[in-house]
């Protein structure tokens, strides 16, 4: 490496992303940083999927830095884009294209994105510097970390970034221009339609594709997260308080799922605040105009998410479909919008928001569309670039859940249980709440939706699997919605109970109260039927007396009074054990370590783990 502060510097910044949240990051990181230090420094993008590790060590002629982006998923473990990279560094045989087996010089600074509320809290990023640095790689400026819980994630990630950036000035000797430049939108905005003008024939109205050349086929199979299926949601009902049940019909798409698995739906906002947000950015008069949208420079396609949705399209299809436009407010992102405001006093008190970020929580203002509205500034698109809002907000996500149906019983139909968050608001879940409402108009809803009753889907598979041997016992221990792939477990092992006999299944969960017992006709229904193979025992943490034992609010007080059946089931009937609900309720960290308790050692479920014969579907 040349070590000449007169040559740029270049920036590799990688990323392994499951949903999005470590890519958007890289690129923002990446756009700042460019913007930062202008000609001193060039930047790269690119997934961890898209690069081959064996190349990290070529020479180059500029001086290079390289920044890594990892967030955690499943277990501790790299996401899909990350999986190959790390896994072929940590190869005991690993060698780079020309021979070495270590790297001469490789200089780098990592965030990780990750939860505490699991187990393995940053195990991936943890992992991944491990292994760049057992190749001898210099990890030279600080590593961060960025905790999704309590929201902490975003004031994390500023502060790395603030001390990262100043590290790197100083290390590479790198000169700042000038701070107060002009913002260089990264996407090229044009309106194609407009009074005298004619619009393309073509316009992507909400359909789920990189390009119109991929929407060509949008309806022949296969189908998968990039191309998902349009599909009719069907039979759903209501459970309780805040739950739902529904059915997805695949029967025309050839999707195969196994049970365990999961699927992805693509929501779309709901009218109000589509109507809000094109009110906030004075584009009420604009929702029908027709837009192309394109990477602005051939350098802005190394520091911006590429088009994630088919350009041409609309305003209002960008805001209803492709655009996260309930995106949480953070400092970075209100930090952002403040060059762009005219008005002193408003942008006066945004920077209040900034220096004081617990007041982004009290304000009670959701996303940045009920921010302006709420300061009576709406702004105008002379004021806040559309590429602005493209690359602050990003893509509208699609939303996993936990298949509830069982694949040998219902191949070509899946159901989906899930809660439905009212405050603060989901956009998903009640999205699929309004398709209820279509088709049953006696349901209440609190936000409309857009009048169809299909949603964009595709299937995940997943690692959450009933053992081979329908023998064998399985222990299933989870609360809330954790119950959906139990529910598909239990069916499918008593569809083969009608043939031969299967092992016992143990269930332990837990909800908050009575209302929430989700398909409690179904359970007693099975129990009374499957006595000698089925048993269910149920806690309710905000009402004691209706718990299986009285004494038991969470499940791991279920597990500690079923401990001498659970001890036998495992030690002496090799049972396997599965965990399902949300994480940030802390519920599989205490189902784990009330395992542990029972078995004696952590070391026996740690074996469990790598055997498979314990697993999490936890999120
Ligand atoms: C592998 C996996 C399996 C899953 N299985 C299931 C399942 O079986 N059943 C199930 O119900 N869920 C399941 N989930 C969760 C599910 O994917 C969704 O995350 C959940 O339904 C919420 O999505 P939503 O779009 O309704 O809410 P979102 O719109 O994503 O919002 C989620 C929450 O974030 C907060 N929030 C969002 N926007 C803002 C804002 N602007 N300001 C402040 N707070 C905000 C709110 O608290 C809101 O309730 C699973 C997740 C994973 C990853
Ligand atoms: C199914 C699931 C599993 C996860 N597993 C872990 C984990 O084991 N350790 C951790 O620190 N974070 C875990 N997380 C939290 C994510 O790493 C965190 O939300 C991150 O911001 C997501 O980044 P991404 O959008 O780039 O994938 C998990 C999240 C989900 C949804």
């Amino acid at each position: 490496m040349v070590e000449d502060s007169t040559i740029p510097l270049l920036v590799r910044v990688y990323y392994g992303s499951q949903t999005g949240t470590a890519s958007s990051h890289a690129f923002n990181f990446a756009k700042e940083l460019s913007s930062r230090f202008g000609l001193g420094v060039q930047v790269q993008v690119s997934s961890l999927s898209d690069t081959s590790p064996t190349r990290w060590n070529e020479p180059s002629q500029s001086r290079t830095f390289n920044v890594f982006f990892v967030s955690s998923y499943g277990d501790g473990e790299q996401c899909d884009d990350a999986k190959f990279a790390y896994d072929s560094i940590i190869e005991s045989d690993f060698r780079f294209e020309n021979g070495d087996t270590s790297f001469g010089d490789f200089k780098f600074a990592m965030f990780g994105f990750g939860s505490s509320a699991f187990d393995l809290y940053q195990g991936a990023a943890r992992d991944f510097q491990s292994a760049l640095i057992s190749l001898g790689a210099e990890i030279v400026l600080p590593y961060g970390e960025g905790d999704d819980v309590n929201d902490r994630l975003e004031d994390d990630y500023f502060n790395w970034k603030l001390e990262m950036m100043d590290s790197m000035a100083k290390l590479f000797k790198l000169k700042e221009v000038d701070t107060d430049a002009v913002y260089v939108p990264s996407y090229k905005v044009v309106e194609l339609s407009g009074e005298g003008m004619k619009g393309p024939s073509k316009v992507a109205m909400g359909e789920i594709a990189a390009s119109f050349r991929d929407l060509q086929f949008k309806d022949k199979p296969p189908f998968h997260c990039n191309k998902p299926y349009v599909a009719e949601f069907m039979n759903m009902k209501v459970m309780g308080a805040n739950c739902l049940h529904a059915e997805i019909d695949i029967r025309n798409s050839k999707m195969k799922y196994q049970t365990g698995d999961h699927v992805g739906i693509y929501p779309s906002n709901p009218i109000h605040h589509v109507e809000r947000f094109l009110q906030a950015f004075g584009l009420n008069s604009k929702l029908e105009t027709v837009i192309g949208i394109s990477m602005a420079s051939r350098s802005s396609a190394n520091t911006a998410t590429p088009l994630w949705f088919p350009s041409p399209t609309t305003y209002k299809a960008v805001a209803q479909y492709y655009l996260n436009i309930n995106k949480q407010l953070s400092k970075e992102m209100v930090k952002g919008l403040i060059q762009f405001i005219q008005s002193p006093d408003v942008r006066d008190n945004l920077r209040k928001l900034v220096e004081e970020p617990h007041l982004l929580s009290t304000i009670g203002s959701y996303n940045i569309a009920e921010l302006l509205l709420d300061y009576q500034n709406p702004v105008s698109l002379d004021d806040v670039p559309f590429s602005w809002l493209l690359e602050t907000l990003g893509a509208l996500k699609p939303r996993y859940y936990s298949i509830s149906s069982s694949s040998m019983l219902s191949p070509t139909k899946l159901d989906i249980t899930l809660r439905v968050e009212a405050k603060p608001f989901g956009i998903c879940g009640n999205n699929i709440y309004s398709i209820l409402k279509q088709k049953d108009p006696s349901y209440e809803c609190t936000m409309n939706y857009s009048t169809t009753t299909k949603l964009p889907v595709f299937i995940r598979r997943s690692k959450f699997k009933l053992p081979y041997d329908s023998k064998r016992p399985i222990i299933l221990i989870g609360t809330g919605t954790g119950i959906a792939p139990f529910r598909a477990f239990i069916q499918e092992r008593l569809k083969a109970n009608d043939n031969r006999k299967t092992g016992k299944m143990l269930l332990l969960y837990g909800v908050r109260n009575k209302s929430e017992f989700w398909y409690e006709s179904e359970w007693s229904s099975l129990q009374g039927k499957y006595e000698e193979v089925f048993e269910m025992r149920v806690c309710f943490s905000q009402d004691l007396s209706a718990s299986t034992n009285r004494g038991t609010r969470y499940v791991h007080g279920l597990m500690n009074e079923s401990a001498d059946i659970i001890f036998k089931l495992i030690m002496e009937d090799d049972a396997y054990v599965y965990v399902c609900g949300r994480a940030s309720t802390g519920m599989a960290k205490d189902v784990k370590r009330k395992l542990a308790t029972i078995l004696g050692s952590d070391e026996t479920v740690k074996k469990m783990r790598i055997t498979g014969r314990y697993q999490e579907d936890v999120w």
